[in-house]
């Protein structure tokens, strides 16, 4: 596609990012780490909507499974997500083994758009800021998830999206916007595409449906949880320090809370095994890793990503379902409810 915004370099690809994004859904479901299974992204995907993989902790064998068992499900397009404060390592896998969208959050991919361009793949970038956006745009990406501090998991923004989204839309021109944080029902679907988005990505949602990964007692706080249940934070830095998150609060959270936030080194149980995988994989307590449905223990004390949108997951449930109710309730609210 060549693109003429003014100032931006033409980028040649073979993978419109329109098309990429032009699904019957437009709604994706987030790369959320480790509970991002094959089966929910294929279920999403299925769904209309776009299933995105997280292979950023992921080996190069792993990824090119992974990836292909998903294009042996489906032919619809999906996402290989690099969170890129890590390197990404599987990244050239994932490419060889076919995936059709890759998409960048904390940071810039630089020299990495050419490089999925030339695989034939689309790329989005997810940003925090207008300048951030500003940049990603320079560099040629396809298009820009829009993340507000209403997110679950780590956080890029400082920013609410209901302010960020409109000032990103009017810096894009005709590349489109993803929004991203706090988002669970069709409401507020149609009330980002009000603002200009061309799609919705969810997460904790997501690790509410019944494909992922997740630990079904996470799963079970997450539906219960209230909508004023979730806190940003820096408390569980194990493994990737310095990257601020949003969690349910829970007993870690509030007991570090109450020892006056303390620095690694000096924080209350921190050399705690709170819960252990069958291979004889531990969670310590201040370990940046979600409870996944393998690990026993004290689960609900690991920590435990959500978004501010946390308050109106009612159930867990089938993505499929999940995707097209979603989709349908959006499409009533845009007063478009053939679309549905
Ligand atoms: C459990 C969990 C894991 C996440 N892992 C990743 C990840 O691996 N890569 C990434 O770019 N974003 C990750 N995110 C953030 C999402 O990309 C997205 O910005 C966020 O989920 C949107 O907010 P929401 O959860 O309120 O829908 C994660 C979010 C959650 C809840």
């Amino acid at each position: 596609m060549n693109r003429s915004l003014s100032g931006r370099p033409e980028v040649t690809r073979r993978d419109p990012a329109g098309d990429c994004l032009a699904v019957d859904r437009p709604i994706l479901q987030a790369p959320i780490g480790s509970l991002a299974s094959v089966d929910l992204v294929v279920a999403v995907s299925r769904a209309g909507g776009i299933g995105s993989l997280a292979l950023t902790w992921t080996d190069a064998a792993s990824a090119a499974r992974q990836v292909g068992a998903v294009k042996a499900l489906t032919n619809a397009p999906f996402v290989a997500n690099f969170v890129l404060a890590f390197e990404p390592i599987a990244l050239s896998a994932a490419l060889d083994a076919g995936v059709p969208i890759v998409t960048f959050s904390w940071g810039l991919p630089g020299p990495l758009v050419k490089s999925v361009h030339s695989a034939g793949a689309a790329v989005g970038v997810q940003v925090g800021t207008v300048d951030g956006a500003h940049r990603a745009l320079d560099e040629g990406c396809d298009f820009i998830i829009c993340q507000g501090v209403e997110a679950g998991g780590h956080v890029q923004s400082s920013t609410p999206l209901r302010i960020l989204l409109p000032a990103v839309v009017a810096k894009a021109g005709a590349v489109p916007i993803v929004a991203a944080g706090g988002l669970a029902d069709g409401a507020d679907i149609a009330e980002v595409i009000r603002l200009g988005a061309s799609a919705a990505m969810l997460g904790t949602r997501f690790v509410a449906s019944m494909e992922s990964h997740a630990h079904p007692a996470y799963k079970a706080a997450l539906v219960a949880a209230d909508s004023d249940a979730t806190v940003l934070t820096a408390c569980f830095d194990g493994g990737w320090p310095y990257a601020a998150h949003r969690v349910l609060r829970n007993s870690t959270l509030q007991n570090w809370e109450s020892a006056g936030c303390p620095p690694s080194g000096r924080r209350p149980g921190e050399a705690d095994v709170v819960a252990r995988g069958q291979r004889g994989d531990v969670v310590r307590r201040y370990d940046d890793m979600p409870p996944h449905s393998r690990l026993d223990g004290d689960v609900l004390d690991c920590c435990l990503y959500a978004g501010t949108g946390v308050g109106r997951i009612t159930a867990v449930r089938a993505a499929d379902s999940l995707v097209k109710e979603l989709w349908h309730d959006a499409s009533v609210c845009l007063g478009r409810p053939g679309n549905g």
